[in-house]
């Protein structure tokens, strides 16, 4: 975890509209598989990311009530898409339109998870994303404890779905 923003450049990374960052997980979201697009873009080697967490490209100004939605999701055998900004290891950063889903066995029991994420509108990232990503984040902050940083902007979240009167899922459609 840690918030350890000094280590991040403020160079922003980009990939081509027909690339596709691939990543897959086992249960616990440790690495199971990561496409060539996805060791470019975070700047590591196979080596570097197999069986480790995911979060070994979290970016710290990602708001937590994100990861708890995406797993909140994920368990329940249900796909989400979520706009997301990794960090590569230098400390650069690049923002992604992410479908994560679960995998399934014979039996329907989840056995993984698999993410495809494509370049994401700029427009959508400048008007609403970032500075929704950004109220999360200050609200996080404003406590000592991450649990209850992380209850807050939670709450702050899914008022903001309340008073649009739409799911997660339609929220990101509609941009
Ligand atoms: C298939 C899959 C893909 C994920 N992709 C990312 C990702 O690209 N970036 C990221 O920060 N977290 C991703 N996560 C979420 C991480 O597992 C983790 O919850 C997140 O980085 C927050 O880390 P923390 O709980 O240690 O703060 C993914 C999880 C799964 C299951």
């Amino acid at each position: 975890m840690g918030t350890n923003e000094k280590n991040l450049t403020g160079v922003e990374r980009f990939f081509d509209d027909d690339e596709i960052i691939v990543s897959k997980t086992d249960l616990k979201g440790r690495i199971t598989y990561a496409n060539n697009i996805f060791l470019k873009l975070a700047d590591f080697t196979e080596k570097d990311v197999l069986g480790q967490p995911h979060s070994i490209v979290r970016n710290p100004t990602m708001p937590r009530a994100v990861f708890k939605l995406l797993w909140d999701t994920v368990q329940t055998g249900k796909e989400l898409f979520a706009y997301v900004v990794n960090r590569s290891k230098n400390g650069d950063h690049y923002w992604v339109i992410a479908h994560v889903t679960p995998s399934f066995d014979a039996s329907g029991n989840i056995t993984g998870y698999h993410s495809n994420r494509r370049v994401p509108d700029r427009r959508i990232l400048d008007d609403t994303i970032i500075p929704l990503y950004t109220s999360l984040l200050r609200e996080e902050q404003k406590y000592d404890n991450a649990k209850d940083g992380l209850a807050a902007s939670h709450a702050m979240l899914f008022n903001l779905l309340k008073e649009k009167g739409v799911a997660y899922d339609e929220f990101v459609f509609s941009l």
